[in-house]
């Protein structure tokens, strides 16, 4: 039977001055954090272009060392080699494809090896899909990387981020959570049911990323770990390159044009890592460094147990 939509519980709770928020924070600059964090490690996906390589470079140049997560060989190999001659710090990676669970559930295990402390993770890795995909375990991919990759990864680290006693994950959620403004359908993630468009899907699945951060919360209190999820500006980066060429001239042609830089975004995710000011803030939406409210289906608390519980089968990792 199909599953009611909650727009009606949630259409009561939306306010006009959520949305006033969000236009005048999307027009702020991030805080500036200019503290050094020489020596420490910083775990982050897709650092091969946009946000992803631009946050990269700012952790370096502050002296931090960096595990990259990333699905090219060939661009992580110029990353290494780019920051390590510039910055003189350490820049490794390992290749993975986080729309594979396999990938994904191997680098994961391969992060709870380190023998050094992880101090801030960031996942960043994001494509943008105008079409439905299928990755080859069967499920839809906008959902598998920005969603199952970070829970996935999330889950498996929990112990050990917990047993550091000190750590900050911050996922890169968007604005555009808002679009799944019906709620969240834990009975058809992948999309079977409904009809598909790139925004609802992406939509979806960065408030899937926002409801795990509550339940993930929950787990880290009291322990020294924090995970927020952040805007980071509507940037002009490699997004969406997997599309076909009508979306690609719309891109380049226009909403390029109102982009900002990535530098935004890197200055936000170094602030949010690590600032003094943020240190015990956990469970949180920024735009860039700007706490802001969510929308009401990324607040639901029910609906974050129900999906965690959903993820958790699907996954497998209910088994394990
Ligand atoms: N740009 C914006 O205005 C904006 C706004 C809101 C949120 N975001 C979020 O910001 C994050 C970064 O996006 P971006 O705008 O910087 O886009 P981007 O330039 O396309 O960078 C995406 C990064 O993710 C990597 N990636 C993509 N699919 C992957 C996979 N299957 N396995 C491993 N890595 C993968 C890419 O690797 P390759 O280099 O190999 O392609 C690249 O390093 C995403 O989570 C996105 O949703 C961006």
């Amino acid at each position: 039977m199909r599953k009611k939509s909650k727009f009606s519980k949630y259409f009561k709770e939306y306010k006009w001055s959520n949305i006033f928020a969000m236009i005048r924070n999307g027009r702020s600059d991030p805080m500036i954090c200019s503290d050094d964090f020489a020596g420490r490690l910083v775990v982050i996906t897709g650092a091969t272009s946009g946000i992803g390589y631009h946050t990269a470079r700012k952790y370096a140049s502050h002296g931090a060392n960096l595990l990259c997560i990333n699905r090219n060989p060939e661009k992580s190999e110029a990353l290494r080699h780019e920051i390590e001659n510039e910055f003189g710090v350490i820049c490794d990676y390992r290749i993975a494809d986080l729309s594979l669970l396999k990938d994904i559930f191997r680098v994961s295990k391969e992060l709870t090896g380190l023998t050094t402390p992880i101090d801030v993770l960031i996942h960043n890795a994001g494509i943008y899909l105008t079409k439905r995909a299928l990755t080859p375990d069967g499920l839809e991919k906008v959902l598998v990387v920005h969603y199952l990759s970070s829970f996935i990864m999330n889950y498996i680290l929990k112990e050990k981020l917990k047993s550091q006693k000190r750590a900050r994950i911050i996922m890169v959620g968007s604005e555009a959570h808002r679009f799944a403004a019906w709620g969240l359908r834990p009975d058809d993630l992948n999309w079977e049911k409904r009809r598909y468009t790139g925004l609802k899907s992406y939509g979806s699945a960065k408030t899937a990323q926002l409801l795990s951060m509550i339940v993930f919360n929950e787990y880290f209190k009291n322990t020294g770990v924090t995970i927020n999820t952040m805007h980071p500006g509507a940037v002009k980066t490699e997004t969406g390159q997997e599309n076909g060429p009508v979306y690609k001239w719309y891109k380049r042609n226009f909403l390029d044009k109102t982009l900002k830089s990535p530098e935004i975004s890197a200055e936000a995710l170094y602030y949010l890592g690590v600032s003094k000011e943020v240190e015990s803030v956990s469970g949180k939406f920024f735009s860039l460094t700007t706490e802001e409210e969510p929308a009401p289906p990324a607040l639901d608390r029910d609906a974050a147990y129900e999906l965690w519980v959903v993820t958790l089968k699907l996954t497998g990792l209910d088994n394990r």
